[in-house]
């Protein structure tokens, strides 16, 4: 079975790493535009394969989308990342193009394949994949959410003093600095509800270094981050191809969900061997669902500058 990541960039390669070392595939594709890249990277990681004990294999192509035949999932990394000071938004103009060719050549090689979106801005380039590739809503997921949650939790965990792994936080909306929606309500410790140990200054401060966490870590490397949401990739991937129906939240297409329609945005969902299988309602309170409705509004103005780009 065969899985490919499309972008060799630090993200794409930190995703093949992850996804590897929990053989979860027997042969994985690395494929990038820029010559040599690819392949220098998938023989990097399989030069790690004797000391961490995997046997996945793995292998790089320079724009070779036949390589890629027969992948059942397929993880889209290309594109540039943002450089400190950057919105993820301010992005479209040139990954747009990118992220839509690379979706024609995927499907050609690979019909029934299932697409993880990564490329940025997240939620109007899945957006960009469900309507350029007429595919099923179920198998195009934007990986924002698993991510934005695990930051979640770290920020949470910091103030705790506990281990992130004992948290259940959950961010939904957009993959924005200013979309998306820590769902601080819900959040528990090992079930008891953090408000319990929070005052609500400490609330306030946990959301918001969440929504600007990929723009802290932006500014401190000059680049986008990678370990995070190549590990967040690889956890849905996993959700995939073990069909363990995870409750994670992701970027799926709304068709009257939490009060949106045609626009793809971050929710709770179950993720099986089918892709997104099933959306679950959280029943937000009137704020969360008015901050729900702004993000969508800020979205869906992105995906407006999309349909008057000629891409
Ligand atoms: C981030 C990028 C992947 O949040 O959007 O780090």
């Amino acid at each position: 079975m065969k899985i490919t990541v499309v972008g060799a960039g630090a993200v794409g390669a930190t995703s093949a790493d992850n996804i590897a070392r929990k053989e979860l595939c027997t042969e994985l594709v690395l494929l990038d535009i820029k010559e040599g890249l690819a392949e220098g990277k998938a023989q990097d990681l399989m030069q790690t394969a004797a000391l961490l004990g995997f046997d996945t294999y793995i292998s790089g192509s320079t724009n070779d989308y036949s390589k890629t035949a027969g992948s059942k999932v397929v993880v889209i990394t290309s594109g540039i990342p943002r450089k400190p000071g950057m919105t993820r938004e301010e992005l479209i103009g040139t990954n747009a193009g990118i992220v839509k060719g690379v979706c024609e050549n995927i499907l050609k090689y690979s019909p029934d394949a299932i697409i993880i979106v990564v490329s940025n801005p997240m939620d109007t380039m899945t957006y960009l994949a469900w309507k350029s590739t007429g595919l099923p809503k179920n198998k195009i997921i934007g990986m924002g959410g698993i991510l934005d949650s695990s930051r979640f939790k770290y920020q949470l965990s910091m103030h705790l003093g506990c281990s992130p792994s004992d948290l259940n936080a959950v961010v939904i909306g957009g993959h924005g600095d200013t979309t998306m929606i820590p769902l601080i309500r819900m959040a528990t410790w090992n079930s008891v509800p953090v408000s319990r140990f929070l005052t609500a200054e400490q609330q306030e401060k946990i959301v918001k270094d969440t929504m600007v966490g990929g723009a802290t870590l932006t500014a401190l490397l000059g680049t986008s981050a990678w370990y995070a949401p190549g590990a967040a990739v690889a956890a849905l991937v996993e959700a995939i191809i073990r069909d363990e129906k995870k409750l994670y939240p992701c970027c799926v297409a709304l068709e009257g969900e939490y009060g949106q329609q045609d626009i793809c945005l971050g929710v709770p969902v179950i993720i099986g061997k089918n892709g997104w299988e099933k959306i679950i309602d959280f029943e937000l309170n009137e704020s969360e669902q008015a901050a729900f409705n702004k993000s969508a509004d800020a979205v869906r103005s992105m995906n407006e500058v999309l349909k008057g780009l000629t891409v």
